[in-house]
C-alpha cells in the first residue's frame, strides 16, 4: 500500500454500524455473533466439532477433532469420512433439486442454467468419465478452463471421486502451466478449446498443447471442452471431446467417501522465493471454512443470487463460487468475460439482469469501474442487491467510500474480507449484520479465528492502536496443510519465523483502539498486482532468461487502479541500450514475461540502467529501488552503496 493511502486509511474516522433492515433479518446479529466468539474462546475445537456436525454431511461422523502430534502439520476430523461433492449436491437434492445452482452468462451474452439436480447428473456423468480414463482417487487433474459451468463442474467431478485437482488460471502462460502440471505430476489435464475475454478467443488448447509438448510426461490424456469452436488440433490417442465422452456417460456416480484430510485441491500461489508453491488443502476442515464463511460473511440465503467475480483459477473462485455457496444450497452467478465489454455498464447490467443480491469483487475491479463514471452504474436498477463485498487486497476509502455510495446506495453493508490462498477461507471480516464497518479496515477475526499482531521478536502486542505482523495462533480447520512435496518448505515459509508457534501470514497490519484491522500490505517480496499474487524473483528469473538480460530487481509501485504494478531495473548485456533500441527491447521483455509467466506479470515500467544498487556485500537495496520506483526524493543514505553514483541513473536522471 503507498504511503498516501496508509495516511489516509490511519486517519479514517468514519463509521457505518450495520443498517437496522439488514440487521433485523441477518443470520447473525451483534448478539449472536457474541455467542459464538464465547463459545469459541470457551473450548476452540469444541466450537468448530459442534459446527463441522452440524453443517457438513459425513459419512463417518468423526471422533477426533485435532490432531497436533505433528504441529505445525495439523489435522482436523481426522477419522471422519465425508465427499465434498456430496456436501454440494447430493445433500440438496431432495429439498432444492429444482432450485438454480449456477446461472452462467458469458462475454457475448449466452447463458445457461444448472438447476441442482442438472448439476449433479453433469458432475456425476464427468466423475464416470474421469473414471473411465484411469483417474483414481489421489490422483492429480490439471484443469485449466474458461469461467464457465465447465471448470465448476470438473472441480466437482474430481472431489466426487477423490481425485486432487488442481485449477490454473487461464491467463497464465505454457510456461506457467507445464511447472505446474508436472510438480503435481497430474495424468489427465481437463481444458476448453478456448475462452472468450475482452472480444477476443484465449486459446488454451494450443497454450496447453506447448505446455505438454515441452514436458508435463505424466499428462495420459487431455478432455477438450468445446467452448468457443473456433478449430483446434486434436492429438490422437491423446486428446478426447468431452462432449464425445459425456454423451455416453452415466448419470449415477456414488461419491468416493475419502478421509476428511483426504487433499481435496492443489493450489499454486506466489511466495517471496523460488516457483510458485502448490498449497494442499483438505476435504473436511477447507469445506467447513468455506461453509461457514458463506453463512457468516455473506449472510447466505435461500432466495439469494450470489456473484462473486473472481475466477476459478484463484483461491476465491475456489471458495466463495465452487464450493462455499454451493455446500449452502445457493444460487451462484458466473459471468465469461470483461468488465467493460460491450461498455462499462457490464456488471451492472449483470446484476440487474440477473437479479443478484450479493456482489463481491476486487478493489481493482472498483477502482477502474470507478473511473469509467458512475454513470454506468445509474443507468441499471440495482435494488436487489442487499450486501457488497470486497477481497484481495487493500480497499482504499475513497474506493470503498464510491462502493457504499454508488453502488450500495448508501445502506448496503460492505464486507471487506481479509484471508488468502494458505488460509482457505475468510478470517477477518465483518459479519454484515452484526459489525460497524469503517472504509479501509477488514475489521475484526471471525468466531474461532485467534489472531494476533507481534513483534519483531514474536512478542504479542496488547496495547490496541498498534502496528505489527499479522500472525495467526490457533490452528482453524480451512488452513493449509503443506506445500505438495515439500513440506520443509511449508514449515519454514508459515511457521519458521517465529518458532513454529504462530502461522505467519507475510502482511503487516495496524490494530485501531476498536480492536479493528488495517492490513497495511506484504511485508515481503510478494506484490498484489490487480489483486494477484506475484513473486518478485519469478518475474526477475523471467527477465534474466531473456538472452538480452544480465540482472533484473523487480519492485512494486503504487498504481492507481491495480493497487500496484511491477516495476524492473534491467541491466542488459553489452552496452546500456538507448532511446528506440531501449523502447524495442523494453517491449519485447514484457512479452517475454508475458511468455514466461502471463499477462498479468507484465512490467508497466522497464529501466535500463548499467548497475543495480548494491551495498558493499552484494546486497541488491530494494527500499532504494521502490522509492525511486515511486519517484520519491532519495534521502536515504547510500554511502554504503558500492556504487553510489548509478542513484541518478536509475532515477533516470543520467
Ligand atoms: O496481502 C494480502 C492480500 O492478498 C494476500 C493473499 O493473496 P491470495 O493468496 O492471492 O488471496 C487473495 C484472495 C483471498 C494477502 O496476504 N489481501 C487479501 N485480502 C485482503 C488483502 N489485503 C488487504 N485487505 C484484504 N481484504
Amino acid at each position: 500500500m503507498s504511503s498516501d493511502n496508509i495516511a489516509s486509511v490511519l486517519t479514517e474516522n468514519r463509521v457505518f454500524p450495520p443498517p437496522a433492515e439488514f440487521a433485523a433479518r441477518a443470520r447473525l446479529n451483534a448478539e449472536k455473533l457474541a455467542a459464538l466468539h464465547a463459545e469459541a474462546q470457551a473450548d476452540h475445537t469444541g466450537f468448530w466439532a459442534g459446527l463441522a456436525k452440524k453443517n457438513l454431511g459425513w459419512q463417518t461422523p468423526f471422533t477426533q477433532v485435532l490432531d497436533d502430534s505433528a504441529a505445525p502439520n495439523y489435522r482436523w476430523f481426522t477419522d471422519g469420512k465425508l465427499n465434498a461433492s456430496a456436501n454440494c449436491l447430493d445433500r440438496h437434492l431432495l429439498a432444492r433439486g429444482d432450485k438454480i445452482a449456477i446461472r452462467f452468462e458469458g462475454e457475448k451474452g449466452d447463458t445457461r442454467n444448472y438447476t441442482y439436480k442438472q448439476l449433479h447428473a453433469e458432475v456425476c456423468k464427468l466423475a464416470n468419465v474421469l473414471k473411465a480414463q484411469g483417474v483414481n482417487k489421489g490422483d492429480r487433474v490439471v484443469i485449466y478452463m474458461p469461467m464457465a459451468p465447465e471448470a465448476v463442474i470438473a472441480m466437482q467431478a474430481c472431489a466426487r471421486i477423490g481425485a486432487i485437482h488442481s485449477v490454473v488460471f487461464g491467463g497464465f502462460s505454457a510456461s506457467s502451466l507445464k511447472d505446474r502440471i508436472e510438480d503435481t505430476g497430474a495424468r489427465l489435464l481437463i481444458t476448453a478449446d478456448g475462452g472468450h475475454r475482452a472480444g477476443n478467443i484465449v486459446p488454451l488448447k494450443k497454450v496447453a498443447d506447448e505446455a505438454l509438448a515441452a514436458g508435463c510426461k505424466t499428462i495420459g490424456k487431455v478432455i477438450v471442452h468445446q467452448r468457443t469452436s473456433h478449430g483446434v488440433d486434436m492429438q490422437a490417442g491423446r486428446d478426447l471431446w468431452w462432449h464425445e465422452l459425456m454423451d455416453t456417460a452415466s448419470e449415477r456416480c456414488e461419491p468416493e467417501w475419502v478421509e476428511s484430510e483426504h487433499p481435496l485441491f492443489l493450489l499454486y500461489t506466489s511466495g517471496s522465493t523460488g516457483k510458485p508453491k502448490g498449497i494442499q488443502h483438505s476435504t473436511g476442515g477447507y469445506l467447513l471454512g468455506a461453509t461457514m464463511t458463506t453463512q457468516w460473511v455473506f449472510d447466505i440465503r435461500d432466495d439469494d443470487v450470489f456473484w462473486c467475480t473472481a475466477d476459478v483459477g484463484w483461491i476465491t473462485g475456489h471458495s466463495y463460487v465452487a464450493y462455499g455457496p454451493l455446500a449452502n444450497g445457493a444460487t451462484i452467478l458466473m459471468y465469461e468475460g470483461a468488465p467493460t465489454i460491450p461498455d462499462a455498464g457490464r456488471f451492472w447490467k449483470i446484476c440487474q439482469d440477473h437479479g443478484v443480491t450479493i456482489f463481491y469483487t476486487a478493489p481493482t475491479a472498483i477502482r477502474a469501474l470507478m473511473k469509467l463514471g458512475e454513470e454506468w452504474p445509474n443507468k441499471y436498477d440495482l435494488s436487489k442487491l442487499r450486501l457488497l463485498g470486497s477481497v484481495g487486497e487493500p480497499i482504499n476509502p475513497e474506493a470503498w467510500m464510491w462502493y457504499h455510495r454508488v453502488i450500495g446506495k448508501e445502506r448496503l453493508p460492505i464486507v471487506d474480507t481479509w484471508w488468502q490462498t494458505e488460509t482457505g477461507a475468510i478470517m477477518i471480516a465483518p459479519v454484515p449484520g452484526a459489525i460497524t464497518t469503517k472504509p479501509g479496515s477488514c475489521t475484526k477475526p471471525l468466531p474461532g479465528i485467534c489472531v494476533e499482531v507481534v513483534d519483531e521478536a514474536g512478542t504479542p502486542i496488547r496495547e490496541q492502536d498498534a502496528g505489527g505482523y499479522l500472525v495467526v495462533s490457533k490452528p482453524w480447520p480451512s488452513m493449509l496443510r503443506t506445500v505438495w512435496g515439500d513440506n520443509e518448505r511449508y514449515i519454514k515459509t508459515y511457521w519458521g519465523q517465529f518458532q513454529n508457534k504462530y502461522y505467519v501470514a507475510g502482511d503487516s497490519t495496524h490494530r485501531d483502539a476498536d480492536g479493528c484491522y488495517w492490513i497495511m500490505g506484504r511485508v515481503d517480496d510478494v506484490l498484489n498486482v490487480s489483486g494477484h499474487r506475484l513473486g518478485t524473483m519469478e518475474v526477475e528469473s523471467a527477465l534474466v532468461s531473456h538472452p538480452r538480460i544480465a540482472e533484473a530487481a523487480v519492485v512494486g509501485r503504487p498504481h492507481e487502479v491495480k493497487g500496484e504494478s511491477v516495476f524492473a531495473f534491467v541491466i542488459a548485456k553489452g552496452p546500456r541500450p538507448t532511446g528506440e533500441e531501449a523502447d524495442k527491447l523494453a517491449k519485447e521483455l514484457r512479452d517475454h514475461v508475458a511468455k514466461e509467466i502471463g499477462a498479468l506479470a507484465k512490467p508497466d515500467d522497464i529501466r535500463f540502467a548499467d548497475n543495480l544498487p548494491k551495498t558493499r556485500s552484494g546486497k541488491i537495496m530494494r527500499r532504494l529501488l521502490r522509492s525511486i520506483a515511486k519517484g520519491e526524493e532519495i534521502t536515504q543514505d547510500t554511502s554504503t552503496l558500492e556504487n553510489p553514483a548509478i542513484v541518478a541513473q536509475l532515477s533516470g536522471k543520467a
